[in-house]
Order: structure tokens, then C-alpha cells, then sequence
């Protein structure tokens, strides 16, 4: 891995008033779509695990599954999906969590963790944490040990990191938008 600072906040695109009006959509697809920032990406966000043991990497629908399945290779980690209800084909837990307005539910596979099992949790991008906060129970819930949470962008505004850190779960984070 290369040591020059890297630029990874350009690579974003942003968005205003999408989806609705007021909201700036920090958009991951030019990131993606950029071969080295991409790579660097994947390098930089597993950098604290390199050559330690994490069975499972899980990735939160649906960007989440794109960063999280690059991390997981580079761990040699399996992957576990953590979706919206209603999209896993096995019996699954569930758990309810708050969005801006109102409510709604993530699954993960009842079978999908063991206990005892290290666990990072990988999404593109933390607001509120509502999604990873309802992660980290259905991690938890089947008895896995969440080492941390990886995200490619924070938005410090919304406290969704320091709500995971009030749970005990380390967050990486590679990019801050006010
Ligand atoms: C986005 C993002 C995170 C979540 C973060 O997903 O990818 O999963 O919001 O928000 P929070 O920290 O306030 O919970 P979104 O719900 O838009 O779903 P998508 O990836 O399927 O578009
Ligand atoms: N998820 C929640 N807030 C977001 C934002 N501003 N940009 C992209 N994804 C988001």
C-alpha cells in the first residue's frame, strides 16, 4: 500500500436536495467507479485488521454489500448480508430501528453468525447510526463479538458514530462532511 495522503473526500460526489430538498446525497458511485480510489479505499478501511483473525465481515444493504464483500476479501473473512425485511430467503431475526421519519426493520439469518465470532460491520456511509445500531443487536443478539464498524464516510453532525461508541464498538471512518 502506498503511503502519500490520498484525497478520498474528492472522489465523492455530492448531491443537493436529494432525495427531498435540504439534503446533500454524498454520492459513493464516483468512488467506486475510480479503480485506485477504490483500492485505497478497501486498504485504508482494513488497515487496523491486517493479519489479525475477523470470521465474518457484515455488510448493511445495499451499498454496504459493495464496500463490505471488497473488505471481506481482503480479511479472508466470510461475508453475512444484513437487509431490509422481507429479502432473506431462511429464517431470519429482525430488528426494528428509527429512520428520520418513523420506523423500519433489518433481518440478518438466524444462522448467519456464531457465538464467540469476530465480527466487523462495513457500510458505505454513518448519519444517525439508527441502521448500525440495529446491526450491532442482530450481531450481538446471536452472540458475536462486533470488533468495530467501518464506513467509508461520516456525517459527525448526525452522532452516529459517537452512538456507536457509547455502545463499545470502535468506529473507522474515512471521510467527514459537515
Ligand atoms: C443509507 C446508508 C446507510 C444508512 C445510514 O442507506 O447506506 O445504510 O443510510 O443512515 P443512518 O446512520 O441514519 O441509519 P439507505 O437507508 O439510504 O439504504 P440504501 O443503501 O439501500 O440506499
Ligand atoms: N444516508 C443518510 N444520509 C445520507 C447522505 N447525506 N448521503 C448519502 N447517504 C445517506
Amino acid at each position: 500500500m502506498s503511503s502519500d495522503p490520498f484525497d478520498f473526500a474528492a472522489t465523492v460526489r455530492a448531491i443537493p436536495d436529494y432525495p427531498k430538498k435540504g439534503i446533500v446525497f454524498r454520492d459513493i458511485t464516483t468512488l467506486l467507479g475510480d479503480a485506485r480510489a477504490f483500492r485505497r479505499t478497501i486498504d485504508e478501511l482494513v488497515q487496523p485488521w491486517a493479519g489479525s483473525k475477523i470470521d465474518k465481515v457484515a455488510g448493511i444493504e445495499a451499498r454496504g454489500f459493495i464496500v463490505g464483500g471488497a473488505v471481506a476479501h481482503q480479511l479472508s473473512a466470510g461475508f453475512v448480508p444484513i437487509r431490509k425485511k422481507g429479502k432473506l430467503p431462511y429464517e431470519t431475526v429482525r430488528v426494528s430501528y428509527a429512520l428520520e421519519y418513523g420506523i423500519d426493520e433489518i433481518e440478518m439469518h438466524v444462522d448467519a453468525v456464531e457465538p464467540g465470532e469476530r465480527v466487523i460491520l462495513v457500510d458505505d456511509l454513518i448519519a444517525t447510526g439508527g441502521t448500525a445500531e440495529g446491526a450491532i443487536k442482530l450481531l450481538r443478539g446471536k452472540g458475536a463479538i462486533v470488533e468495530a464498524a467501518c464506513f467509508i464516510i461520516d456525517l459527525p453532525v448526525l452522532g452516529g458514530a459517537d452512538k456507536l461508541r457509547a455502545m463499545d464498538v470502535p468506529v473507522r471512518t474515512l471521510i467527514s462532511f459537515d
